[in-house]
């Protein structure tokens, strides 16, 4: 990594301390959340996005999945959520029914379905990080 890459790495890294008071051992968001997620989830998962305010169902508050899931945080339930992968309505329905998958798909159709399971992991990782 060259030195001003490495800079700029930190910079993102000490910003992100700033923004993220709420949860001591947040991780940096992985830039598929910046890109893909905080537009209605907020950025930092507050569920205060941009696009939140014209929505009829708002946007969940990642930062209460442990709280709502009585203090475990239910980890194959959020990767079977974002994948698209669940075969649980329940579950599945948060971004779309079972047989319209959305960013599984938009993962796997970007990238095959090895980096599409780790770009998935690492979302998981971080709001499993955020958590209040
Ligand atoms: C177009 C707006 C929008 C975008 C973009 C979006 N979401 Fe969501 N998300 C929602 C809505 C609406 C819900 C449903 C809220 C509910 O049912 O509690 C939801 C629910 C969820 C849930 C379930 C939360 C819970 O409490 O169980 C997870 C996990 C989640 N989103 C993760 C993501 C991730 C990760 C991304 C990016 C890859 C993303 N979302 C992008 C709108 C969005």
């Amino acid at each position: 990594m060259n030195q001003s890459v490495h800079k700029f790495r930190t910079a993102i890294v000490f910003s992100t301390m700033l923004l993220l008071p709420v949860a001591t051992n947040a991780m940096e968001p992985p830039a598929d959340y910046l890109q893909y997620c905080s537009g209605c989830h907020g950025k930092n998962g507050m569920g205060d996005g941009p696009l939140a305010a014209n929505m009829k169902d708002k946007p969940a508050d990642l930062t209460a999945i442990t709280h709502f899931y009585k203090g475990k945080f239910p980890t194959k339930v959020i990767r079977q959520a974002i994948s698209g992968t669940a075969t649980d309505r329940t579950i599945a329905q948060f971004h779309g029914p079972v047989d319209m998958p959305v960013w599984g798909k938009v993962f796997r159709d970007q990238d095959g379905d090895f980096i599409a399971a780790r770009r998935i992991d690492a979302l998981v990782d971080y709001l499993k990080s955020i958590q209040k």
